[in-house]
């Protein structure tokens, strides 16, 4: 197979690419990255040389590029967009282009060039998720931040053009995903390269918070697996089921690194923050025969070990790239300051 893989420098779009090229000798990729603040060449290091492996720069809401990059290839697999909740409430146009305008514009040519198209969207369409209760594929979309409206957009844009015009199309909503190699913005690697700093860890609200964590290879799995067997039409939840309060994520990150637990500092909410993300992934593992590979303490050791064992990686970042720092100031500079 020959797959046009968009946002292929990201993090879990770098995953997905090393995952086929290692599990399927005669499958061909080509990566579309626009490589914005989130994408890092140094992420397909390990896969630059392989000559089953091409890369283009570009943008996925640029139809002129996408419609020659889709013609060689059998099927697209999206993960290029704007992907944090903090910064969807600073910018939400940026994330209305790529997460819809960008998935509207690669179904136009899997529809042209009759490819199959994978959208990689997230648990958070469903919004917030009482207690007790999880989301299968048929729970309402509920999003409520610009980011996760901006996901469900791209995702009815694809529903609409399967049925109008039956594109072959599939969608995974994955749970919060953690690794090697994650922009330190989200809240693991923002903390553990804090911590490794003796920085402050801000924790919005009260910390009790749920998400549902997973390993970025666990994810790049389920991702290949629906793209290969996947129903048309269909979605498919994905997530390893290991739900956690953010207190205790954090109460690991701080044991794994033997730092105290006096760096952490409660500040101002985020907006609008969607209190539980519950997932009912059955449908994933009955009809896919999809499990997780690592449970929840290897899948937070090994980030945690990687950015201990990587600090070029993620000080090029923090301490070279103006965008972060202009980006830390402005969303943790009141905070932290008490304001
Ligand atoms: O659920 C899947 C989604 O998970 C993905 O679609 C998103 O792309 C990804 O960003 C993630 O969204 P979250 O908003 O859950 O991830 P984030 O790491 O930003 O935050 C996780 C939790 O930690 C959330 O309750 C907010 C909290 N948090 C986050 C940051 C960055 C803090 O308390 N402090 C922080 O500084």
């Amino acid at each position: 197979m020959r797959i046009l893989v968009t946002g292929a420098a990201g993090f879990i779009g770098s995953a997905y690419v090393r995952h086929v090229l290692h599990e399927h000798a005669a499958d061909r990729v080509l990566g579309l990255d626009l490589l914005t603040y989130a994408g890092n060449m140094a992420n397909l290091a390990e896969v630059r040389d392989d000559p089953r492996f091409g890369f283009v720069q570009g943008d996925i809401a640029d139809a002129g590029l996408v419609g020659q990059v889709a013609t060689d290839v059998d099927a697209i697999v999206n993960f290029a967009a704007e992907t944090h909740v903090d910064r969807s409430l600073l910018d939400p146009e940026a994330f209305a282009k790529a997460n819809v305008i960008g998935v509207m514009t690669l179904l136009e040519a899997a529809r042209t060039n009759g490819l199959r198209m994978l959208q990689v969207s997230t648990d958070e369409v469903y919004g917030h998720v009482p207690s007790g209760d999880a989301a299968n594929e048929h729970y309402p979309l509920r999003p409520r931040s610009p980011y996760s409206a901006a996901k469900a957009g791209g995702e009815l844009m694809c529903q609409a053009h399967g049925t109008s015009y039956e594109t072959d199309v599939v969608i995974t909503r994955g749970a919060n995903t953690i690794g090697p190699r994650q922009y330190p913005e989200k809240l693991v690697p923002l903390f553990v390269t804090n911590a490794l700093q003796d920085l402050s860890l801000p924790v919005y609200g009260d910390g009790r918070q749920v998400r549902n964590w997973m390993h970025v290879e666990d994810h790049a799995a389920a991702v290949d697996l629906v793209l290969r067997h996947g129903a048309s039409g269909e979605a498919y939840n994905v997530g390893a089921d290991n739900e956690r309060e953010n207190l205790d994520v954090v109460h690991a990150i701080l044991e794994r690194l033997d730092k105290p637990r006096s760096l952490i500092r409660h500040v101002a909410d985020r907006p609008g923050h969607d209190r539980r993300y519950g997932l009912d992934t059955t449908r994933l593992r009955e009809e896919l025969g999809w499990a997780p590979h690592r449970d929840w303490l290897q899948t937070l050791n090994d980030t945690v070990d990687w950015y201990v064992a990587n600090p070029d990686w993620w000080q090029s970042i923090r301490e070279h790239d103006p965008r972060f720092q202009d980006y830390y100031e402005r969303q943790y500079g009141q905070r932290l300051a008490g304001v």
